[in-house]
């Protein structure tokens, strides 16, 4: 379902009120959204988990790749979104709460591992203590082989929390691929793909 003015208008007013836990003006694009999409396979998608939803661009995607017995849970923390994510996608399990809450919230919904993590978080706008914790928690709770997604924007590279986020992906997982820059994105962007040791 594509987002209206209305939802644009909010989530820009969210990111004034909130700037660096929004991270971004706008909700990413349906091109960003198809391609972080694209790491599930849907024959071994039983549990996905989506952090950062915001208003659901990646949402919509997620959910014209997983078969209807999978299970999707989004955890997100801005009382905003996750209203106008609810009106949008009542369908999802939402958890309005910190990723950093990630055991807890997985052990509430009666699941123990992910098979994979697609992440809607402004990484590099995290310091360093954050970045860790959400990492982490991360690892922890993919399963063996596991798969996860995140954007970055490609000016997070000259950022040094940009390079340590992509020294981390490295660190923690046993392969990290990056896609081509998709230039059809507010600011452009590229997607990291990361499978579990
Ligand atoms: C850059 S926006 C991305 C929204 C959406 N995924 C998209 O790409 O359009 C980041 C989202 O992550 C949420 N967020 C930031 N830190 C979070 C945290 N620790 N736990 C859960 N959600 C968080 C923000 O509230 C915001 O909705």
């Amino acid at each position: 379902m594509p987002a209206g003015i209305a939802t644009y208008w909010d989530f820009f007013r969210e990111f004034v009120r909130h700037p660096a836990s929004v991270g971004a003006i706008a909700p990413s694009s349906a091109s960003l959204a198809r391609i972080v999409a694209s790491i599930i396979n849907p024959a071994r998608a039983s549990v996905i988990v989506e952090y950062g939803p915001g208003v659901g661009t990646f949402t919509s995607k997620i959910m014209e790749r997983i078969h209807p017995d999978a299970r999707l849970i989004a955890i997100e923390k801005n009382h905003k979104m996750a209203s106008l994510f609810r009106g949008r996608y009542p369908q999802v399990a939402l958890f309005e709460d910190s990723v950093e809450n990630l055991s807890a919230i997985l052990k509430k919904a009666g699941v123990s591992k992910a098979d994979y993590i697609v992440s809607g978080l402004p990484w590099a706008t995290f310091n360093d203590k954050l970045q860790d914790r959400l990492m982490q928690v991360t690892v922890r709770a993919l399963q063996k082989k596991g798969e996860f997604a995140t954007f970055a924007y490609i000016h997070s590279l000259t950022l040094p929390a940009g390079r340590r986020f992509r020294a981390a992906l490295q660190y923690h997982f046993s392969e990290v691929r990056q896609s081509p820059i998709v230039w059809r994105n507010l600011p452009p962007a590229f997607v990291y793909h990361c499978i579990k040791k």
